[in-house]
């Protein structure tokens, strides 16, 4: 299973991979825009920081201006992975960009209907927001047992990478579901290493 973080803030970054744990990274505009940074420079260093996916997201909400924005980004770096919506739209450009051969993340997922709508178009990778499902009632880590089966049933590549991650807790569950990956912010991240027994342990 890997790790990534779901920041865009550098010292974050830099702060965990030094641990190994930092398999890619997950970015979205509010993410850049709490950096105060211009896009493609903060964009540039993670990408030099990290060997791995970098998920830039698009914010045309129709499919031409989101392919233009795709291909921009994705001159950036060879690792940029443009994140797309959950919609007809973000799937017409979908299949546009990974037929030229850049790699998709469809984000906004809360359904295993849309999960298997983004495979079939082609996605690299499927982003369930679990966090969100939980803030409206509903359990969002059974959303990933669902997506699994589905993809294992019919051996769809997009790999499944559990998002909007917001407990260890949450981190356990998509684990122990299949989730190929798991985004989660720095101090999420942090979080996984605790435990009172260790602490006890160490004192003693
Ligand atoms: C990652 O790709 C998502 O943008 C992120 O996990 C969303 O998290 P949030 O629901 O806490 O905003």
């Amino acid at each position: 299973m890997k790790f990534f973080l779901d920041t865009a803030d550098v010292d974050e970054i830099r702060d965990c991979l030094p641990l190994g744990i930092v398999d890619g990274v997950t970015t979205n505009p509010s993410l850049i825009a709490k950096t105060g940074r211009p896009f493609e420079e903060v964009a540039k260093e993670i990408c030099e920081m990290v060997d791995g996916p970098v998920s830039l997201e698009v914010v045309s909400t129709e499919a031409e201006g989101m392919v233009k924005e795709g291909k921009k980004f994705a001159k950036i770096h060879k690792n940029i992975v443009i994140k797309v919506p959950m919609t007809p739209e973000g799937m017409k450009a979908c299949r546009i960009m990974t037929k030229s051969g850049i790699k998709i993340n469809t984000t906004l997922i809360f359904s295993a209907n849309q999960a298997l709508l983004a495979a079939k178009a082609g996605t690299y990778l499927t982003s369930p927001f679990l966090g969100r499902l939980d803030d409206i009632g509903e359990k969002g880590t059974e959303l990933i047992k669902e997506i699994r089966q589905i993809y294992d049933n019919y051996g769809f590549k997009s790999q499944i990478l559990a998002a909007s991650i917001r407990s260890p807790e949450h981190v356990k569950e998509v684990a122990l579901f299949g989730a190929d990956i798991a985004t989660m912010p720095f101090k999420v991240y942090e979080q996984l290493f605790k435990h009172k027994l260790t602490d006890k342990g160490i004192k003693q």
